[in-house]
């Protein structure tokens, strides 16, 4: 069960993937993922504008931390030339520092796909849905992380069943991104037939996330109906713990905000106003211990929180898990 095409092409014992998180990737949080043999992903924005490192000496941070595999996250909407030059410069620093593992959201990857392979790594793209996947497999990539309903931050509208039978068919590896948060979570969706799987919120909760006190016990303590999607924090739904702040502001786009999403002209403009007051609000909100203004993203596997641990005890757990899960299995063609 943890020889599978994620492990394979990761060169990683355990196919769980700490997801990239804005603003909770810190470099002790990937370290501690990897150390423990699964995958702990860079968010280059958080990396350096959140927890304030120089791209390259975070990489090299994280490196002095642990000796295996890390992966790095590049998102590529193309909403600005300048953004854009910036994740090429990004990559193009990892592949230097070694990183061979590149997972792509949004746009088109085939120039990640392409600089990656030229130096012998692999790219996974997100996908909520078949035709994002087609698209990415297309541009050249080698896996897929289906972005299902019950994911942390941008959720995808299907379950994690239906998107397997979409994607799966593509024939590349698909991993499961959305609501894994225990290692019962995990050992179904291997079974189920994904390739590994891909948690964000269950890692927030760890003694090595720099989130504050108060984020990570409000992570602990929610339960899977105060996670709802709000539209006020980057313009599109994102998954949030439904706290008085969030119940105060409302979870919907205000009507001018809605008018110019939805303009053909107006809407990148709009989605980089709303990009570049996300960025800083959610830095504000993750590190504030006070939690006054909480706008605290977390997704539907807060269910399955139940403390505040080392993020190794989690990996070592699932481990555990699948190799027990392994001995109890059928053997093939029973
Ligand atoms: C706080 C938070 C921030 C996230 N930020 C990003 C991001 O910057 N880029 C990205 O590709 N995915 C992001 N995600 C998605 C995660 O990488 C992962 O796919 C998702 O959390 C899986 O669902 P889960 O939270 O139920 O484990 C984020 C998720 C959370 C919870």
């Amino acid at each position: 069960m943890l020889d599978t095409p994620l492990t394979r092409h990761a060169g990683v014992e355990v196919p769980a993937i700490c997801g990239a998180m804005y603003p909770c990737s810190n470099p002790e949080l990937v370290a501690a993922v990897s150390e423990a043999g699964g995958l702990g992903i860079v968010q280059p924005i958080s990396l350096t504008y959140v927890h304030g490192h120089d791209f390259r000496e975070g990489l090299r941070l994280i490196r002095s931390l642990t000796a295996k595999p890390v992966g790095m996250n590049a998102l590529i909407e193309q909403s600005s030339k300048i953004y854009r030059e910036r994740m090429e410069r990004w990559v193009d620093v990892a592949l230097e520092e070694g990183v061979r593992f590149f997972v792509t959201s949004l746009g088109n990857p085939r120039w990640v796909a392409e600089r990656v392979h030229a130096a012998g790594g692999v790219v996974y793209h997100d996908a909520t849905e078949r035709k994002w996947g087609e698209k990415g497999l297309a541009a050249g990539v080698d896996g897929l992380i289906a972005v299902n309903r019950r994911a942390g931050g941008h959720a995808g509208p299907k379950g994690a069943e239906e998107l397997l039978d979409e994607l799966a068919p593509l024939g590349a590896p698909v991993v499961s991104a959305g609501g894994v948060a225990t290692p019962e979570d995990f050992v179904a969706a291997l079974r189920m037939g994904y390739a590994g799987v891909q948690m964000g919120t269950r890692f927030i909760a760890t003694t090595e996330c720099r989130a504050s006190d108060a984020y990570k016990q409000a992570i602990v303590e929610a339960g899977e109906d105060d996670v709802v999607l709000s539209e006020r924090i980057t313009g599109v739904p994102v998954s949030v713990i439904e706290t008085p702040y969030i119940r105060r502001m409302g979870t919907k786009a205000g009507p001018v905000a809605r008018f110019l999403l939805r303009g053909r002209r107006t809407k990148h403009l709009m989605r980089t106003v709303y990009a570049l007051r996300a960025l800083r609000q959610l830095k504000r909100a993750s590190l504030d211990e006070t939690g006054e203004r909480d706008y605290w993203q977390a997704g539907k596997s807060v269910a399955g929180v139940e403390s505040i641990e080392p993020a190794g005890e989690i990996v070592h757990r699932f481990r555990r898990a699948a190799e027990e899960a392994a001995k109890t299995a059928a053997p093939a063609g029973v």
